[in-house]
């Protein structure tokens, strides 16, 4: 008898839903090396090219040379250098909150946060497209989970005025830019239902910060009067390095300090992250330009999908989904893309719903003119002649 996980391999192959990693080499901001060629990659979420920025890189570089290449302990032993002091003080600047609290990844700080503040009670509502890092810290919190309709503060409105008598604590999740669709969420309508209800709400602000606001700081602005209770970052995105955020009050930071298991019983990260994370806020107010473009630079891809060639699309931000009626077609798609030169990877369920499988594009303000010209007309030749979807 074959081991169970080869037959669920061989199942997900059936359904052209295997995933495969590929290997890349970063040949500039926005190239990557694959299979030997060097390809326009259009799948990274290094959105403002930060990755490759020569000051960070520097400063990564000069990290190494006073810290190490390591941490060596967890925050709560003697992994907590100086570095995650400044750059917690510079993520509460930005977000003009009191304080803030750094983690490993935003999956970790998702998964980490969500099960440290609810527990068997309580009751977490999600957004049905939620980030899988929010709905695994939710599923490890042992709450009872129920999912509102995308951006649908009715459907939100409802349960609230259903369920929340029957719980002790109730904590909202909320992304501020969806990774998969592109969309926005309405985070203040969302934070007034929340505070008629007495619930918590955490927003995860990961595709949005370095993106969105006048110096980057994301949808939720410093000088915003009421923000939701906890405010999720990463690095990993627009900001080019690793690592995450939550900002929040003191007490919340020393709530997390104590609770927190993700933060507790992980190593520190590197120095030489947390030096590129500080020194890619410090650039993020020089950045407009390059957040306008990228903007432009979306709105123009919609346009072609919807106008031009008649296809579905959607969002409001640098992410530009296409949303295709097969598998098959998303894949048909991706192979051809390769074949010009240009990565763009196939999402399919799970990560999205079955009906909707995509290529997800997501722009970086590095690239030029020209390269979105040439992902444009390679999809005008993918989709002339071709039966919409
Ligand atoms: C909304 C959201 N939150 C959290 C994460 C996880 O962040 P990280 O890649 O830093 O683990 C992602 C990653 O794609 C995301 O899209």
């Amino acid at each position: 008898m074959k081991p169970w996980p080869l037959n669920e391999l061989h199942g997900l192959k059936e359904k052209g839903l295997l995933r495969k990693l590929i290997t890349t080499t970063p040949l500039g901001k926005v190239i990557v090396e694959v299979d030997g060629r060097a390809c326009l990659d259009f799948s990274s979420n290094d959105y403002l090219g930060l990755s490759q920025h020569p000051k960070i890189k520097k400063a990564a570089i000069r990290a190494i040379d006073e810290y190490g290449v390591g941490s060596r302990a967890s925050r709560l032993m003697t992994g907590n250098i100086r570095l995650y002091t400044d750059l917690e003080d510079a993520v509460s600047k930005l977000k003009g909150t009191e304080a803030a609290i750094v983690f490993g990844s935003g999956y970790l700080c998702n998964l980490s946060i969500i099960s440290t503040l609810t527990g068997p009670g309580d009751l977490v509502l999600l957004d049905r497209l939620c980030h899988a890092s929010i709905v695994d810290g939710a599923l490890l919190s042992k709450a009872r989970i129920i999912r509102f309709a995308h951006n649908d503060l009715s459907s939100l409105k409802e349960i609230l005025e259903q369920k929340r008598t029957s719980y002790k604590n109730v904590l909202i999740c909320m992304e501020t830019v969806y990774s998969m669709d592109g969309d926005i969420g309405p985070v203040s309508e969302v934070l007034h239902l929340a505070r008629q209800h007495a619930a918590m709400l955490l927003a995860d602000e990961a595709h949005a910060v370095g993106v969105f606001g006048k110096k980057g700081e994301g949808i939720i602005s410093q000088g915003d009067e009421q923000k939701p209770d906890v405010i999720i970052g990463t690095f990993g995105k627009a900001l080019g390095g690793y690592g995450a955020f939550c900002a929040t009050t003191k007490a919340f930071r020393d709530y997390l300090v104590n609770k927190a298991r993700g933060l507790i019983y992980s190593t520190a990260l590197p120095p030489a992250s947390l030096a590129a994370n500080l020194k890619a806020l410090e650039l993020l107010p020089s950045l407009e330009n390059e957040r306008k473009r990228l903007l432009l630079w979306a709105k123009d891809l919609r346009n072609l999908l919807v106008k031009e060639l008649g296809l579905r699309t959607g969002g409001d931000s640098q992410i530009v989904p296409l949303i295709l009626k097969s598998v098959q077609e998303v894949l048909e798609l991706e192979a051809f893309l390769k074949k010009r030169g240009i990565i763009a990877r196939a999402i399919r369920p799970p990560t999205v719903p079955k009906d909707s499988p995509r290529i997800r594009f997501s722009l970086s303000s590095a690239m030029d003119e020209k390269d979105i010209e040439s992902l444009k007309e390679a999809l005008k030749d993918f989709f002339s002649g071709r039966k919409k979807s």
